[in-house]
């Protein structure tokens, strides 16, 4: 695939002016296929009941000093997040130790940055070069159906691709909240990262290292979805799954919105209070030989509510390469996917857009 282009085919259109400037309809652009559309599964009222399972991690919040950080998780913890792995690649986890103080503080942080007038944001407008800064698209093919939000990107490790002055100013409390946010969530995905590793046989630094041990990336994107008047005919985000290796949302505390796919179903998720929704991504599912997998994921958006969620992308160092662990490919069940490095992998999305899992089921006829 070619080099990402340095700039946008379109001139870009932010979603939150489109709100405010169109009261009954949306433009051509957003709506969606009828297919594609948020009602073309009809879920049957179990399912609406239905949600992701929700994990006690039994860690509490660290006021003054981390909770036993290296101590093994139980047994039952462990069970739990391999049934939720297996049966859904999503679940919720509560008592995370991370201090809800910190998550109410980030997110609304962020909100506030979307509320700042438009020129103020207009500085830090991004490129598809490498997506850091406020942009209101996914990839960069002309004419394509776009998503019904904004978004702001940021890098926070590794430390060289950290860049302050990509990180807004305003408000004044924001980089010193993301810096203390991106320090708790590494920790904490270091944390899942040994229980997925043990979970699936291997040693429990083995997937640290083979993303990359000290070295891997972590980046951040806060979605803000706008208000809509035609809730029915878009999406906030098409149905993708996350490229990288892990990823731990903050959800909005009072609106829902995130559906993760069930067999054909799609699933609305109700998040618990305080916890983060945890999701295997791309680079887990082919490192784990698709034991694990990457579940597909959309969001919905609504007439009455804005929405606010943080996604942290936990991923492997960016040039090495991502390969099933020979531990977990036999003569049964033989190397699902050639090694690539995620460099190469993420320019898909980049360059496409979100497409389901079409990415990672087209590395299958490589091999
Ligand atoms: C994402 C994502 C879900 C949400 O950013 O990759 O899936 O609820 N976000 O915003
Ligand atoms: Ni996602």
């Amino acid at each position: 695939m070619s080099k990402s282009p340095q700039d946008w085919p379109e001139p870009i259109v932010r979603v939150q002016s489109l709100s405010q400037s169109c009261t009954d309809s949306i433009p051509d652009r957003y709506i969606k296929p009828p297919t594609d559309r948020p009602s073309s599964i009809t879920t049957t009222s179990s399912e609406d009941d239905a949600n992701i399972p929700i994990i006690d991690l039994g860690l509490g919040a660290p006021y003054g000093g981390d909770p036993e950080p290296e101590a093994q998780p139980q047994a039952s913890i462990l069970r739990q997040i391999s049934e939720a792995c297996n049966e859904w690649g999503f679940f919720q986890i509560v008592n995370h130790g991370v201090s809800p103080d910190l998550m109410d503080k980030a997110r609304e942080t962020w909100r506030e940055f979307f509320h700042l007038p438009m020129e103020v944001k207009q500085q830090y407008a991004n490129s598809p070069k490498t997506y850091e800064g406020y942009g209101s698209r996914l990839g960069v093919e002309k004419g394509a159906i776009l998503d019904w939000s904004d978004y702001y990107y940021l890098h926070y490790l590794p430390l060289c691709l950290k860049d302050p002055n990509k990180w807004p100013a305003m408000p004044p409390s924001c980089r010193e909240v993301f810096d203390e946010y991106g320090r708790e969530l590494v920790k904490l995905c270091g944390r899942l990262m040994k229980v997925l590793s043990i979970n699936l046989g291997l040693g429990e630094n083995f997937l640290q290292n083979a993303f990359g041990g000290e070295d891997i990336g972590a980046c951040l994107r806060v979605n803000f979805y706008p208000k809509c008047p035609r809730p029915e005919l878009t999406l906030g985000l098409s149905s993708h799954s996350d490229p990288g290796g892990m990823t731990l949302l903050l959800p909005d505390d009072q609106v829902p919105g995130l559906q993760v796919r069930k067999c054909d179903n799609w699933i609305t998720v109700k998040p618990a209070r305080h916890a983060f929704i945890v999701n295997i991504g791309d680079q887990i599912q082919v490192m784990s030989n698709a034991i694990y997998k990457s579940v597909e994921h959309r969001v919905i958006v609504n007439s009455d509510k804005e929405r606010v969620s943080l996604a942290f992308f936990y991923n492997p160092k960016s040039d090495i390469p991502i390969e099933p662990a020979k531990e977990l490919v036999t003569l049964d069940r033989p190397a699902l996917y050639p090694a690539m490095t995620f460099d190469e992998y993420r320019r898909f999305i980049r360059m496409r857009g979100p497409r389901g899992k079409s990415q990672v089921e087209s590395l299958k006829s490589r091999t």
